[in-house]
């Protein structure tokens, strides 16, 4: 797993990383921060890691990591997809990414 930190917008970016990410058509940041890595977020980037790569859409994901989304209280980790916040526990993961990633992309 490649991690980078963006100095500008400190964010952390790990995984399919080819310097192309402007050109992807969705970005999906994943809370890392202390209590969304409480619920799963590392679990939560694996399988999404995983999912993308099943589905041989490393050109179109961006997949990030982000420091605290300020959205501790709900349940499940704080998930970004294009600006658009859910909550996603890892169990919810594989659903999650068919009904809402992959309906986006198709
Ligand atoms: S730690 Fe994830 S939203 Fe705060």
């Amino acid at each position: 797993m490649i991690l980078k930190i963006h100095p500008y917008d400190k964010k952390l970016t790990f995984g399919f990383c080819n310097g192309k990410g402007a050109s992807k058509s969705m970005e999906i940041s994943i809370c890392i921060g202390s209590s969304c890595h409480l619920k799963g977020s590392h679990d939560l980037v694996k399988i999404f890691e995983r999912l993308i790569a099943l589905n041989s859409l490393q050109d179109q994901i961006e997949l990030k990591g982000s420091f605290c989304m300020g959205e501790c209280t709900s349940n499940g980790v704080c998930v970004s997809m294009n600006g658009q916040r859910f909550k996603v526990t890892p169990m919810e993961a594989e659903t999650f990414f068919r009904d809402e990633v992959l309906k986006r992309l198709n």
